[in-house]
């Protein structure tokens, strides 16, 4: 394809209303991100309700703001990408009402992403070179994935959490200490000054070659601690409780994620989601991948967590292959990756 192809990309499916510009998928010329981290941060997590409501006062000034800042009007719109699923059916009924409607009044096509297929494509956006196969780790607040990216949109899904995804075990821990919402920063940033040998926090392993996940054990087993030193009086060290449930977390994902790359003879991991903003996690698949050759590949902090460049990315691949979405298309807060 000669001509450039310019995306406007939409995505509200949980607590950032975002609006993005662009180019040929993998150059952001805007991605505006107004988060509601502080109005949720008084209830501790995400309230529905409150998610929606906000998104309807912000998105017209947020899609304004991603095109001036990309100096760009609708005319120069190729089509708009909006996140459809999963998420916050209200949430995301905000982002793809206002796409549909862009979509009806430009008559330009509008192409539904996967909030998934969003994740893992912020990495293309950061590794220009980057193409499949490799395999992705998606960790957030509601996901937690090993991802075999076979191409573009084909993708299987090696391992997933039967329980809490790995950003929620973070966030509820964080809460239990007093750390506030979102967790997974504040336990990174604590647990940095903590003993991670200091408490051994349980493991799931599956007797089965599964190479799922669980993190309701670990957290069970955190809470249970923090009663028990309670009741026995005894002083909490929150920087050693917080290495130790994060030694247990990162322990597992990078465990998994190499097992995967062997069974699938891949030299690359890329990952994606908020979780992939842990410094932990970081340093861990680097040293591990080292070892048996494998490259890490990380998208910038601000394309880790919930942004509209990333579902820009991931709707071009779908455009460029001739996929484009009706009008009727719905909100779907539990769709599956692959599925359309
Ligand atoms: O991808 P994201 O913005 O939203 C979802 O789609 O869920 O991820 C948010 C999650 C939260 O659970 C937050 O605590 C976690 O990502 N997170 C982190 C870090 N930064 C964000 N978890 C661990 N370490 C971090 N540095
Ligand atoms: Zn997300």
């Amino acid at each position: 394809m000669n001509k450039d192809v310019v995306i406007l990309a939409i995505e509200t499916s949980c607590d950032e209303t975002s609006a993005a510009v662009v180019k040929n998928g993998r150059e952001v010329l805007s991605n505006i991100i107004s988060s509601q981290i502080d109005i949720h941060t008084k209830f501790g997590g995400v309230v529905p309700e409150v998610a929606s409501r906000k998104h309807i006062e912000v998105i017209d000034g947020v899609v304004k703001e991603a095109l001036e800042e990309a100096n760009m009007t609708f005319d120069n719109i190729d089509a708009i990408g909006v996140t459809y699923g999963p998420g916050l059916v209200g949430a995301l009924l905000v982002g793809l009402q206002y796409g549909k409607g862009l979509s009806y009044a430009l008559n330009k096509p509008l192409i539904g992403v996967n909030h998934i297929e969003g994740h893992i494509s912020a990495n293309f956006i950061e590794h220009k070179e980057l193409e499949p196969p490799f395999i992705c780790l998606v960790v957030s607040g509601g996901h937690t994935f090993i991802v075999y990216v076979k191409d573009h949109g084909d993708y299987e899904i090696i391992g997933q959490t039967r329980d809490d995804a790995a950003g929620e075990a973070y966030d509820k821990i964080a809460r239990a200490l007093g750390l506030g919402y979102p967790g997974g920063p504040k336990i990174d940033k604590l647990a940095k000054e903590g003993n991670e040998d200091a408490i051994k926090f349980p493991r799931a392993n599956f007797h089965d070659d599964s190479l799922d996940f669980s993190f309701s054990g670990v957290k069970s087993s955190v809470l249970n601690y923090l009663n028990k030193m309670e009741m026995k009086g005894e002083e909490v060290i929150k920087a050693d409780v917080a290495a130790s449930f994060q030694k247990a977390v990162v322990g597992v994902l990078t465990d998994n994620v190499i097992k995967t790359c062997k069974l699938k003879k891949v030299d690359k991991i890329a990952i994606a989601g908020g979780v992939a903003a842990n410094s932990a996690l970081r340093e861990s698949l680097i040293k591990e991948g080292e070892k048996i050759g494998v490259k890490v590949l990380f998208p910038p902090l601000v394309l880790c967590t919930d942004n509209a460049a990333m579902i820009g990315s991931a709707a071009y691949f779908q455009y460029i292959k001739g996929n484009t979405s009706s009008l009727d298309l719905n909100a779907k807060p539990n769709l599956k990756l692959g599925e359309r």
